[in-house]
């Protein structure tokens, strides 16, 4: 059984490619298509996998396109535990308009999941032995499965053993934080709308991560900033890191590297100071690479000095 264990229950076959001007009507025609396997906790795999970490990635996966994905992970020698199911795996689709050089990125809804699909993926889980150490939930969930999906993780995993890292949005991720997880990391954006408040400076950014802590919501919640880079704050620290300024090349899968990053660190047995200043490092590793290509280690290395984390009040 793996060390660390990622959840992605709405996974994607990812096509990126390029066309001269992005215009309606016309035929576009594109570059050779780029594909990766994708999805929250399938990228968050492939970092750990990369890192060196011993992952496996749990999905469900149906049709052509799944048995692709199957290929496309295997590839890249990530250990998986992939779910049959009778809908198709959903493919997404990235255009590079290399007049502006703009990213145009397609997502399509996935397919529906039976109940007993679902609960299939939960009760293999739960049934782990002996049970990972972390696992990581990440990504939206698909047509069929409910918002307390993960809150049913959560509650599952509850108890001594298993720490739940959780990386998504909206009612998933409201429902999940009231049964309570080990870590979130919201983007800014999923924490405003998680709050519906404008979280304007870092006092209130700091403040409303603090309250998800102090609420039983979470013990650890690291809060992506984008191009303003990210705090990480628990009930007695709250740190906050600036972007690293580097040339970005595409902003894609910056959070799920980030947040690969930031569990190898913390398995490794870095502190938690240290293993977001790793974590940032991986996060402006991840917008050297274009389209769905993530960080690389060497790259992470080489960044990880540049990162300055300081202490907030
Ligand atoms: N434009 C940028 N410039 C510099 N650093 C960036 C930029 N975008 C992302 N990063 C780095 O990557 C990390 C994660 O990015 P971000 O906050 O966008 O999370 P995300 O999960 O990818 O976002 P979302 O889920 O909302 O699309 C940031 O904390 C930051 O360190
Ligand atoms: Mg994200």
């Amino acid at each position: 059984m793996p060390t660390i264990l990622t959840v992605t229950m709405n996974p994607a076959v990812d096509l990126a490619t390029t066309t001269e001007r992005l215009v309606d009507a016309h035929k576009l025609r594109c570059s050779a298509p780029v594909v990766h396997p994708g999805g929250g906790g399938i990228n968050v795999a492939r970092v750990l996998h990369r890192l060196g970490a011993d992952v496996q990635a749990l999905y469900p996966a149906g049709g052509c396109s799944g048995q692709r994905l199957v290929q496309l992970l295997a590839a890249e020698g990530v250990p998986d535990a992939a779910i049959t199911i009778d809908g198709d795996t959903r493919e997404s689709f990235s255009v590079v308009d290399r007049s502006d050089g703009k990213e145009y990125r397609f997502v399509l809804p996935g397919p529906t999941l039976s109940a007993p699909e679902w609960e299939r993926c939960l009760s293999t889980i739960g049934t782990m032995a002996p049970a990972p150490r972390w696992v990581v939930a990440s990504g939206s969930l698909p047509p069929g499965v409910p918002d307390d999906f993960y809150a049913r993780l959560a509650a599952m995993l509850r108890g001594p053993g298993t720490r739940l890292v959780l990386d998504t949005s909206g009612p998933p991720l409201a429902a999940a934080l009231q049964a309570g997880v080990y870590l979130a990391k919201p983007s800014l954006r999923e924490l405003r709308e998680l709050t519906g408040a404008p979280l304007q400076d870092d006092a209130q950014r700091r403040d409303a991560a603090r309250a998800l802590v102090t609420s039983g919501q979470a013990q650890v919640v690291a809060l992506s900033l984008g191009g303003e880079g990210a705090m990480l704050v628990t009930a007695d620290q709250a740190f906050k890191a600036a972007a690293l300024p580097v040339a970005v090349a595409s902003t894609v899968g910056a959070g799920d590297s980030f947040l690969g990053a930031l569990l190898w660190a913390l398995d490794q047995g870095q502190d938690l100071r240290a293993a977001f200043g790793t974590a940032m490092a991986a996060g402006a590793a991840a917008l050297l690479a274009t389209g769905t290509a993530l960080c690389k280690p060497e790259d992470i290395a080489r960044l990880r000095t540049g990162v300055d984390v300081q202490e907030l009040p």
